[in-house]
């Protein structure tokens, strides 16, 4: 078995001394700051550790599939567990420093990495006992690579194995955000005395990744969609989810908030994390849907009820389009229709 970083398709080779914008812009992956922010996310990777290193008895002896490996945190945390042989593979230059950083912990023996896609790439092992990833996108689902694990599921895993993580849920709030709604939306009323409206519909149709306060927040959260990975089909990621958001106090809606969380069911602790606005930071924040015209009057125990669509854009299918209908208590009725791009 060959460990060092061989090309499972034409992914070029560049050195990171040689890459300029353009290449960094077709790969955004290669540049080593979002594996920084990626790795200094202790929610994010702090959770991986523990849900791998603290159950060495599911890892011990088994063969570990690392899909989208960046610089192979998750592989060496499986071979510090007890992986008999961990494969990585990525399709970013990145992965040249990873094959370094493996070499440089001594983990050469136990991880091989594979540069190049998934859905292309020939495996030196065909059959694995467990897959470890991390593909959550914001949102959830945007420019996620969830497809990509549930065919390396189909394709690579035994019967019974394992995937970490396997289990995800998103969620949908209302939320009071008045001042943030000024700043963003309602600022292009009057640029410098200007009528610029015409961004304004534009900017309404963009959700907002951003850190939202507890305290803004008005209603419960409502489930819109779980996810076993062990079962999911990639046509369970375009879906229509009703939705009733119950008021937990009088006070204005000026948006709908979504987040996820994120669970390693098959450990013996459930190693779970949540990157709701309950919950510490991590760098997916949480995502804003901003809603037309005038806030949305609430009292205690009103509810907003209404549906949320959520589709792969057809063009772009990292991309995603996402459908909000909703009907206040007072009974006016809208549909928004919102593109993360
Ligand atoms: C969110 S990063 C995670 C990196 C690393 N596992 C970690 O936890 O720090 C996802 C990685 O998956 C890679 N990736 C995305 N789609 C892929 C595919 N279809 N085949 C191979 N690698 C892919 C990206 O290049 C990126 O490095």
């Amino acid at each position: 078995m060959s460990h060092s970083a061989s090309s499972a398709t034409g992914a070029h080779n560049i050195a990171p001394e040689s890459m300029t914008s353009r290449d960094y812009y077709a790969d955004s992956y290669a540049h080593f700051g979002i594996h920084e922010e990626m790795l200094k996310d202790t929610v994010r990777t702090g959770s991986y550790k523990a849900a791998i290193m603290n159950n060495p008895h599911l890892f011990k002896g088994k063969t570990v599939l690392d899909v989208g490996c960046g610089t192979g945190i998750l592989s060496m945390f499986a071979a510090k567990a007890g992986a008999s042989h961990v494969v990585g593979i990525d399709m970013s230059n990145i992965i040249d420093q990873a094959q370094k950083i493996v070499e440089a912990n001594g983990f050469s023996g136990t991880i091989t990495l594979v540069k190049g896609k998934l859905e292309e790439a020939v495996l030196p092992i065909q059959q694995f006992d467990i897959i470890i990833s991390e593909w959550m996108g914001y949102f959830l689902l945007y420019e996620s690579m969830l497809d990509t694990v549930l065919l390396a599921r189909d394709k690579y895993l035994k019967p019974d194995g394992l995937i970490f993580p396997d289990h995800a849920s998103m969620f949908l709030a209302a939320i009071e955000d008045e001042e943030y709604k000024e700043e963003k939306i309602n600022f292009w009323d009057n640029v410098y005395g200007f009528d610029y409206s015409c961004i304004k519909d534009i900017a309404l149709r963009e959700p907002l990744v951003d850190t939202v306060e507890l305290k803004s927040v008005v209603t419960d959260p409502c489930v819109i969609k779980t996810i076993d990975l062990r079962t999911a089909k990639k046509e369970d990621l375009t879906f229509t989810a009703p939705f009733s958001l119950l008021a937990t106090r009088n006070d204005y809606v000026h948006a709908f908030l979504a987040w996820f969380d994120v669970s390693f069911e098959c450990t013996h602790s459930k190693v779970k994390f949540s990157t709701g606005p309950h919950a510490k930071y991590t760098h997916w924040k949480q995502t804003v849907f901003y809603t037309p015209g005038n806030a949305i009057p609430v009292s205690t125990e009103d509810k907003i009820t209404g549906e949320i669509s959520v589709a792969p854009n057809a063009r772009n299918n990292r991309d995603l389009d996402i459908r909000i209908s909703w009907e206040t208590p007072l009974g006016e009725k809208e549909v928004i229709d919102y593109k993360m791009s």
